[in-house]
């Protein structure tokens, strides 16, 4: 993709001129960011998904049981005959893995690093529904799918902002008001972290959040320790052979900090683990469980080809690739594979084509390691045939 094309999604700016003006910056309203945009999903079909017990669901009531009511999903079918008429909202996570039109319309931000997208969140308001006002600590691009809302947007947030007391849902206690939009079918809004947002449905109306994901500080230190100290002997310690004689010994010198970010130093800075961490952390599913698969020997996987199956990616699979010296490494669904650097077409291939068939896997069903790897995707669950 040229970053220097201008994109209709984002106004007519280019990639390039988002990134630099925006992206983590400030808002950015595009009217007509699709032009007669048609939601692929109906209010009634979102509720379908809202009754299953893998799908995440939420009701919020702004009048209900207590003010900003939230009720959790799986709903039973009668839950929203029983619901009153107007200022309520139903909020359907993850809805890409579900629905493929969905899926399809994350094609418009490979812009951005596929492993930054967390999921495609619908909800869908009654007139006066909202959620209240909030911020949060993600990218978020809103869409309108269906029917009017309103957007006000706010201040800069951050964990010390005040919030109502409310056991459940972050909303904020004061909302300082910056700017407001009215958004119609088409019509985006992008909003960085932490920028206050309230957002109140017109009209029974359909909102498409694209989310973005980004590991905390706090995250990335835990997970990224725990990861390497798999690899850390027992026997490699905090060791001071250059110590010297003590003038109290009940005394904390700061030469023994100086050994230990010299230990800290040391493993941190492996990037190599880093990278391998990082990659595996980034594209850990979200649903693990619907990441499954069966073995597949390498003749029936030809066969198969030969027969006309394609193969696509499992929607709840994330894969994403990078290189370490002359190889490479594939993350897929949590799980890392260094292979070497020919490679590089087939796993481009894997992680962007929309199928892999036989034609576009022609050159590479003759190479042994490319067989292992397809077969391996396959078992694994994240790679499986179109028809299953
Ligand atoms: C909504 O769609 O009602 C809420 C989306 C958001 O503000 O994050
Ligand atoms: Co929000």
């Amino acid at each position: 993709m040229n970053p220097d094309t201008p994109l209709q999604l984002l106004g007519g700016l280019t990639a390039r001129e988002f990134l630099r003006d925006y992206w983590q910056k400030k808002p950015l309203l595009v009217r007509q960011a699709f032009t007669d945009f048609e939601s692929p999903i109906d209010a009634d079909e979102l509720a379908g998904l809202a009754l299953e017990e893998e799908v995440e669901s939420r009701l919020v009531l702004e009048h209900g049981e207590r003010p900003w009511e939230l009720r959790r999903g799986p709903f039973e079918e009668d839950a929203f005959s029983k619901l009153p008429e107007r200022d309520w909202t139903l909020l359907v996570q993850a809805v890409d893995q579900f629905v493929p039109e969905v899926a399809e319309l994350l094609e418009h931000f490979r812009f951005l690093p596929s492993w930054r997208i967390d999921d495609v969140m619908i909800s869908y308001a009654a007139p006066g529904g909202s959620v209240g006002p909030h911020f949060d600590n993600y990218d978020v691009f809103l869409l309108q799918g269906q029917g009017k809302r309103n957007w006000k947007v706010g201040q800069l947030c951050d964990s010390d902002s005040p919030l109502i007391d409310h056991a459940d849902l972050r909303i904020l206690a004061d909302f300082e008001q910056t700017e407001e939009w009215t958004l119609e079918p088409g019509d985006m809004l992008y909003l960085p972290p932490r920028i206050a947002h309230y957002g109140i449905a017109e009209d029974d109306c359909l909102t498409y959040s694209v989310g973005f994901r980004a590991p905390s500080a706090a995250e990335v230190l835990t997970h990224f320790t725990d990861f390497l100290s798999q690899f850390l002997p027992d026997e490699e310690r905090y060791s001071d052979a250059d110590a010297q004689p003590v003038s109290d010994p009940h005394q904390i010198q700061h030469d023994a900090l100086g050994r230990l970010k010299g230990l800290l130093a040391e493993h941190m800075g492996d990037e190599r683990l880093l990278l391998t961490w990082f990659g595996q952390f980034m594209t850990e599913p979200r649903y693990p469980e619907m990441v499954s698969g069966e073995a597949l020997s390498e003749e029936e996987l030809i066969d198969a080809l030969e027969q006309g199956a394609l193969l696509i990616r499992n929607p709840s699979a994330r894969l994403a690739w990078s290189e370490v010296d002359d190889n490479l490494l594939l993350f897929a669904s949590g799980q890392s594979r260094l292979l070497p650097g020919n490679l590089r077409e087939l796993l481009k291939l894997i992680c962007a084509a929309d199928a892999l068939h036989i034609e576009n896997l022609a050159k590479w069903l003759d190479d042994e390691q490319s067989l292992t790897l397809i077969c391996e995707l396959i078992k694994q669950g994240s790679l499986g045939f179109a028809n299953e």
